[in-house]
């Protein structure tokens, strides 16, 4: 499927199953590397960026297997070795391997990782922290060669909040001779999440979810069974979907306790929210009020739903002001926004300003990223007329299957 084709301008309504989460669950597969045993992830989502870790572990000897709800990892087999640079090209997380391998293995020599367009994601913060516990950079041939004959638990203090830096200090640590006391911590509930996961697994992991964190490293780690979080991602997206869609939907499972900023900003938007005992239940105004808010880390309200925002409110009743603070480069759909008829003004890069019009009208749009392609989807529903919107495999990068699930809601939506 390279095109979504959408006949815009039908409500959703009815119900849909929030798949499991991706930021949660590829630090989780790097952590399987640590373990020499076999696990079970249930509600794994079956998304591209998964298949592409999937990829990465079997190129070290690792054995994955999909069932029915879930994927069994089995990390027995692990063999130390060179990555093929496609697969590492291809995703920002193969970043997550760093320490993972730096505890298995004592050394990796990597491409360095690839992604998405949204901004410049500098690595430096990582290899700062990696190598305060004892590792050593170097660059050979364009690659990335680090080692550490042991890594030693250290204080890290990070002067900004980041989860990738987060996770990577988490997994080198957990091995890691001694104790590591993160000061600075990225607080998201991904980052909670792999916490869980090692402390099933037998680590001791303390104070995940605030910004200090601390780690008994070299504790011998055993498989377990764990259940992926659902996604607050996209169940954010299928939130402002139906205020966009002025729709009524029950979003199943969807993590309310760790959506709350995202909740209030529906509410504000003039979104009528119930929590009920399996999930969300959003019933969208006629016209979304307009906001004005910016970016931040968690709990603050999270860039990566933050052009999915800014595409429903180019219909709101009023002026938004949206300003980016983490990723320079997620106003990247805005001209594909404006061909739909929508107004919007960029100040100094960082800040959008939206001037809400009746209604967008259909269009040829072209994704060039995940939470981008998804917000032009989404305004292709809202809008009157067909859009198609390319770019899909971005999309599939964290969506099981986004057609399936506003189908299931009622829209018009084909992939071609
Ligand atoms: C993760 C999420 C991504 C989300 C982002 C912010 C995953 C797989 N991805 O990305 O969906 O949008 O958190 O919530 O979990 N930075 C540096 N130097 C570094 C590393 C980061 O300056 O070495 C900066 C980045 O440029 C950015 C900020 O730190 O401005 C936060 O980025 P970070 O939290 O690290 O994002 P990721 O972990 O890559």
């Amino acid at each position: 499927m390279e095109t979504i084709r959408i006949q815009g301008g039908i409500p959703l309504q009815g119900k849909v199953r929030i798949q499991g989460a991706k930021n949660a669950v590829l630090p989780i597969l790097a952590a399987c590397i640590l373990l020499d045993d076999i696990s079970y992830l249930r509600n794994c989502p079956k998304i591209a960026d998964v298949d592409a870790m999937i990829e990465l572990l079997q190129c070290l000897g690792c054995s994955l297997q999909w069932t029915s709800d879930g994927l069994t990892v089995d990390t027995g087999h692990f063999c130390c070795g060179n990555l093929p640079q496609k697969a590492v090209r291809g995703m920002r997380s193969s970043v997550f391997l760093w320490g993972a391998l730096l505890g298995r293995c004592g050394e990796f020599s990597i491409e360095y990782p690839g992604g998405c367009v949204i901004g410049n994601r500098p690595v430096d913060l990582h290899i700062k922290a990696l190598e305060q516990m004892g590792a050593k950079f170097c660059q050979e041939e364009g690659r990335l060669y680090a080692c550490a004959t042991h890594l030693t638990g250290t204080y890290i203090h990070l002067p900004i909040s980041s989860v990738g830096v987060t996770e990577n200090i988490i997994l080198a640590a957990v091995t890691a001779e001694g104790d590591t006391y993160v000061d600075g911590a990225a607080k998201e509930p991904e980052i909670v999440a792999l916490c869980d996961f090692l402390n099933c697994c037998g680590a001791r992991i303390e104070g995940a979810g605030t910004d200090w964190i601390y780690i008994s490293g070299g504790r011998k780690l055993y498989g377990t069974e764990y259940t992926i979080p659902a996604d607050r991602i996209v169940a954010g997206t299928y939130l402002f979907a139906t205020i966009g869609t002025a729709g009524k939907v029950l979003l199943e499972q969807a993590p309310v306790s760790h959506m709350e900023s995202v909740m209030q900003v529906a509410r504000n938007m003039g979104a009528s929210l119930y929590v009920t005992g399996n999930g969300l239940y959003v019933e969208g105004p006629t016209r979304p009020s307009p906001v004005k808010l910016e970016t931040a880390p968690y709990p603050g309200f999270p860039t990566d739903l933050q052009s999915i925002l800014l595409a429903v409110e180019t219909i709101g009743d009023g002026d938004s002001r949206i300003k980016e603070r983490i990723f320079e480069n997620r106003f990247r759909i805005v001209p594909q926004l404006q061909t739909m008829g929508a107004k919007i003004e960029i100040e100094n890069g960082m800040c959008a300003g939206i001037q809400g019009v009746d209604g967008l009208k259909g269009a040829y749009l072209h994704g060039e990223e995940l939470r981008g392609g998804a917000a032009l989807v989404i305004a292709g529903l809202m809008a009157d007329g067909e859009s198609r919107v390319d770019g899909v495999s971005y999309i599939n990068r964290g969506y099981e299957n986004i057609c399936r699930d506003l189908r299931e809601l009622g829209a018009r939506v084909t992939g071609e």
